[in-house]
């Protein structure tokens, strides 16, 4: 049993293969945390370990603990702390009772474990089933506002992983307002981790950073209503001394694709709390008698093989558990998307060119990007009015799908479903069904207004408008862009008092819609894109097996926001297409996109013979290694940030019988024999170098690594090496 409470010490423990996570019920029914860390049998002796020999009066307590010297809440560690009683941290939740105060209390009262994960009202989240998780359930109560917890832990027999979420439930006879509800909150005894996270901008996404913790708060956070270019809903703690494959790690990511707060805030006695969830400064939902409330799920992972290992974790995780649909193991179509071959500029006679061209490549999948509908010919009109235009494309989409089918391919088609042009029929028609704030200019992001995905009957007319298309035509793939963030928030359809809720109500109707799609249209690959990774979160996978992770495909570029998205998300999720970005050629600009979905983002025509040759047979590489780079292990070798020269990554098959390695030479090195270990391997097996017909044992590859010689000579910035090894029988 992963989860076991053990009545007589009144600790619940919670085990994953390799670690193990504990509370313990203390005296007055406080839910206080005591471990987080690797896998250990017995925590009872840790319990009589929590006194922190702070004593002075400054520290408030309990009058019931008053004799309890360990005991306050300035220092106790908890599993669900409010402010108000003694505890100053960083609170997980904070009620407005109906007299106006935030104090805010939660005791245990009761639990209940069983096999298997519910699912979250309204929310994605990592699903399981019986055998492949166990949940706890603990249920706490607020005794003054009756705001009862239900406080869930999913921990999964083959992960070290562990899902957290909260449901709130107003059982008492007046209305409430909860003005913060985070997903987790996790005490540390130490401070001695360093923070990291990932920042960015539309077009240079997912930069990490790495800092020590600190006496004070840390935080990132979005307040742009979607995720966001800016941070990801992601976070990790490395011990001092741990790095890429050694030490301990844990990883915290968020299952949402809306505002959210990431804090940490070292106490005055250097212990750390990490809070995750909703953002509270956007955030405010009045609770009446009988409503719950539910959050978005945050999971926790636990490494001891550094970064690389939780990365590992949650890509298995993600993959096995988030992902889901027909296609989240579904072989996916190497696709060509016209976006940056022809922007605007197409019309059905040169989409069905491309079609043939690519097909002779072997291409399996056009995708018509924006443009299609209504009057869009530029980007200052026409989102909302999801109609063919047939007068630019020369024919009806079911010709054009007919003429691209023929080619040999698929079809996929672009929407960007919550966008609403002031220049469009549907403005026309509703112009309050736009999000806007009453007295005030509505600003624009790229000529568009955002629309009120609160509002059921907006959604509606959106899921009618894209079932139209969908329903009629043989289309095999949708995506789904969002080009803007939210501005003047507010909800023509929502109370004064109810406004606070806009933001978390807008992400909850995007999820309603996408769902509704999703069940619809089974048979459709679901890529979401925001002008690049703009939206690239767990909430969104959970949808979407893939996203695209950003406009730039400049590959030198892309490798740091891909490694940066790799800590989190798998690669089989990051949208990663060769253009005709000149910064490299086409043999590096294919081997950085193969760490990644795979697909191309140009006009095929103008290829000459040597590219078209190349890309044949990057199409073969893309089948042949298509299981070993989904389904196999990420090990970052060497990142670009750290290591001027040259950027490195492997995949290894789960049987480890496969590995692929690829080495990117960003600025041709001085030093001409560079000796790097590859990782993962078996070291008692040998491998043969396909490339150069060398053999040698998983031990020497792993210990003294593959001997590469970069000839300073024969060598451009920009160069790649790819190597591939089978185990021999
Ligand atoms: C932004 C996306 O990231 C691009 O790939 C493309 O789809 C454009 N939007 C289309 O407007």
């Amino acid at each position: 049993m992963p989860i076991t409470f053990d009545a007589s010490s009144h600790i619940f423990k919670l085990d994953t293969p390799s670690s193990s996570y504990a509370f313990m019920l203390f005296s007055e029914n406080y839910l206080v945390h005591l471990y987080y860390g690797p896998k250990v049998p017995d925590i009872a002796p840790l319990a009589a370990l929590m006194d922190r020999g702070s004593y002075d009066s400054f520290s408030p307590r309990n009058p019931a603990l008053i004799t309890d010297r360990s005991f306050s809440l300035d220092f106790t560690p908890q599993e669900f702390p409010g402010p108000g009683c003694g505890d100053y941290r960083i609170p997980a939740v904070e009620v407005r009772s109906p007299a106006g105060d935030t104090v805010t209390d939660f005791r245990y009262v009761s639990h209940k474990i069983y096999p298997g994960k519910p699912a979250l009202e309204g929310l994605p989240a990592t699903f399981a089933q019986e055998g492949e998780a166990e949940t706890l359930e603990v249920e706490a109560l607020d005794p003054v506002t009756g705001v009862k917890a239900h406080l869930l832990y999913t921990v999964f027999a083959q992960h070290d992983a562990i899902a957290r979420s909260v449901r709130l439930e107003n059982t008492g006879v007046r209305p409430v307002d909860l003005e913060r509800v985070m997903s987790l909150c996790l005490d540390l005894p130490t401070m001695d981790y360093d923070l990291i996270h990932v920042y960015g901008r539309w077009a240079k996404e997912n930069t990490t950073t790495r800092t020590p913790l600190r006496h004070g708060c840390q935080s990132f956070a979005s307040r742009r209503g979607m995720t966001s270019h800016s941070y990801n809903p992601f976070a990790a703690l490395l011990r001092q001394g741990a790095g890429e494959e050694q030490g301990e790690a844990i990883g915290v990511g968020l299952i949402y694709s809306g505002n959210f707060s990431f804090e940490v805030e070292v106490d005055h006695l250097g212990c750390p709390r990490l809070a995750a969830g909703i953002e509270p400064s956007t955030f405010c939902w009045r609770l009446e008698p009988g409503e719950s409330f539910q959050s978005p799920e945050a999971v926790m992972v636990f490494s001891q093989q550094g970064l690389g290992g939780m990365s590992r974790t949650f890509h298995r995780l993600y993959n096995q558990h988030l992902i889901h649909g027909e296609w989240a193991h579904k072989k996916r179509p190497l696709l060509i998307n016209s976006w940056e071959a022809a922007y605007f500029d197409f019309d059905a006679a040169k989409l069905v060119e491309f079609a043939q061209e690519a097909g002779k490549l072997g291409i399996e999948m056009l995708v018509m990007d924006d443009g299609w509908f209504g009057e869009r010919c530029d980007d200052h009109r026409a989102l909302g009015d999801w109609q063919v235009n047939e007068e630019k494309l020369g024919c009806s989409l079911s010709e054009l799908i007919a003429g691209v089918n023929q080619a040999g391919l698929k079809f996929g088609i672009w929407y960007e479903p919550e966008m609403i042009s002031p220049d469009s029929d549907l403005y026309r028609a509703h112009p309050d069904w736009a999000i806007a704030t009453s007295g005030r200019v509505n600003s624009q992001g790229r000529y568009q207004y955002v629309l009120d995905m609160t509002r059921k009957e907006v959604r509606d007319n959106i899921f009618e408008q894209m079932a139209g298309v969908l329903g009629s035509h043989k289309i095999d793939y949708v995506k789904w862009d969002c080009n803007r963030n939210i501005t003047e928030a507010a909800s023509a359809a929502l109370p004064p008092e109810r406004q606070g809720e806009f933001f978390h109500r807008y992400v909850l109707g995007v999820y309603d819609l996408m769902e509704r799609v999703t069940k619809a249209f089974p048979h459709i690959l679901l890529e979401n894109c925001s002008g690049g990774g703009g939206r690239f979160d767990a909430g969104m996978l959970y949808y979407s097996p893939q996203i695209w992770t950003s406009d730039n495909t400049d590959p030198i570029e892309r490798l740091s926001i891909q490694f940066g998205a790799s800590l989190c998300y798998p690669v089989s999720s990051m949208g990663a297409h060769v253009s005709a970005n000149p910064r490299a050629g086409i043999a590096t600009k294919g081997a950085v996109a193969m760490m990644g979905t795979f697909g191309y983002e140009l006009d095929p025509r103008k290829l000459t013979e040597e590219e078209r040759e190349a890309v044949k047979s990057q199409a073969a590489a893309y089948h042949k290694d298509y299981e070993l780079i989904r389904e196999g292990d990420l090990y970052r070798l060497t990142d670009s940030a750290e290591n001027r020269n040259f950027c490195d990554w492997e995949f290894v098959s789960p049987d480890k019988e496969r590995a692929l390695f690829t080495r990117i030479i960003v600025r041709r090195p001085d030093l001409v024999f560079q000796t790097l270990r590859l990782r993962g391997l078996d070291p008692e097996k040998l491998y043969l170098e396909e490339e150069t017909g060398r053999i040698c044992s998983g031990a020497l590859l792993m210990s003294a690594g593959p001997g590469l010689c970069v000839n300073p000579w024969a060598t451009k910035d920009g160069d790649c090496i790819v190597r591939h090894y089978t185990a021999q029988p």
